[in-house]
């Protein structure tokens, strides 16, 4: 079975010979070879380059014998757009001025933003010229709330109090910012699709910081309103949350075709607690990936099993990989799945 039709398929739950396989952050600064591109060009430079996004990219193909590649960007890379100056220092990225206030994101900025970071799809259309017909590429967006946490934050933040706060003291101002990030979202998904992208993803890593009801009412709205923007399409929708085991049965009302969720629940819990409407995505802790290959073995086992023999499974990690993963550690989860045959049994 080519890459492309197991991902698609798996993302349907229709039958597989085997679940597709690959990592969040797949591309990055745990392998070598990223490093020494790195060496010549910002971060930044890197994503405006559409070839070196093209190279970057299929790092991971060659490197680990993934199923799927990931463009290479940033989900902060919008927010430049927007008029802020971003920056990646080695302490984490900055986003400066900070928003703080929904006023602050006028209109016509919010609809010129496809057309300022034109180099992201020019990237994708370079990929899919680059790709084989058989891999499917993956584009990926943050979701509002995680945007606002760095908008709002000026950068990563431990404990996101700025947010926090407003969210208590002027709800409805902060819904104005996430219904004008949600524009954002939607159309910076829809315009990776129209250039090539065979799925999507929307990351929301700091919803597990909500209770339910904030968290549909602050995050999951917005969320639900940019995937329902591309519906039409019929490419597949992967929607991730960091933490976010107290939220499964809010997630499992959202309009995607997958859910992607950290290591924190067994997968066999989650699809009790979500029901069979949704294929899953996970869930190897990535910690698992700074330990030896026969640790990565055991472990990626246990996954499948507790996931059973049932169709619409797309192994990954929990989250993404860190920079002091092994690439050995990465490829010996890549090749456990694959050996592990058929939905989850193993030989
Ligand atoms: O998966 C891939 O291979 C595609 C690349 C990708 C990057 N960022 C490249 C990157 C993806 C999918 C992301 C998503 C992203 N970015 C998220 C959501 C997923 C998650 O990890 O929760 C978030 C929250 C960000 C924001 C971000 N970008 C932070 C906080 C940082 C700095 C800290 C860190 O993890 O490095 C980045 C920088 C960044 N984005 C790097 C890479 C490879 C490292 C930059 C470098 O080369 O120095």
């Amino acid at each position: 079975m080519e890459p492309i039709e197991r991902f698609l398929k798996a993302c349907r739950r229709e039958p597989v010979d085997r679940p597709p396989v690959w990592l969040m952050r797949q591309a990055g600064r745990y392998m070598a070879s990223y490093q020494e591109v790195r060496k010549r060009v910002s971060f930044m430079e890197l994503c405006r380059s559409p070839e070196l996004v093209s190279e970057v990219s299929r790092m991971p193909l060659e490197q680990l014998g993934v199923d799927a590649c990931i463009v290479f960007s940033d989900i902060l890379v919008p927010l430049e757009a927007l008029g802020r100056r971003f920056a990646l220092e080695q302490g984490g990225p900055s986003i400066d001025p900070p928003v703080r206030s929904a006023d602050e994101l006028d209109e016509a900025s919010i609809e010129a933003v496809p057309d300022r970071i034109g180099f992201v799809y020019d990237g994708i259309r370079r990929l899919r010229r680059d790709l084989d017909d058989a891999t499917p590429l993956l584009g990926f967006v943050g979701s509002p709330w995680t945007l606002a946490s760095y908008l709002v934050e000026g950068g990563s933040s431990r404990h996101h109090h700025t947010l926090k706060r407003w969210s208590y003291v002027d709800p409805d101002g902060l819904e104005r910012l996430l219904e004008r990030l949600s524009r954002v979202t939607a159309a910076h998904m829809r315009a990776q699709i129209e250039a090539g992208c065979d799925a999507i993803q929307l990351f929301d890593t700091w919803g597990g910081l909500l209770d339910a009801d904030r968290w549909r009412r602050f995050s999951g709205r917005y969320s639900a309103r940019a995937l329902e923007h591309v519906a039409d399409t019929g490419v597949p929708r992967i929607h991730y949350l960091l933490g976010g085991a107290h939220l499964l049965e809010e997630m499992a009302e959202l309009p995607c075709e997958v859910l992607s969720v950290d290591w924190r629940v067994p997968l066999g819990e989650v699809r009790r607690r979500v029901g069979d409407r949704h294929a899953l995505q996970g869930n190897l802790d990535p910690a698992a990936l700074c330990t030896p290959g026969e640790v990565v073995v055991e472990e990626t086992r246990r996954m499948l099993e507790e996931y059973g023999d049932q169709p619409g499974l797309v192994a990954n990690l929990g989250h993404g990989v860190t920079p002091d993963a092994s690439v050995d550690s990465a490829r010996a989860f890549v090749d456990a799945v694959k050996r592990f045959g058929p939905e989850g049994t193993s030989p």
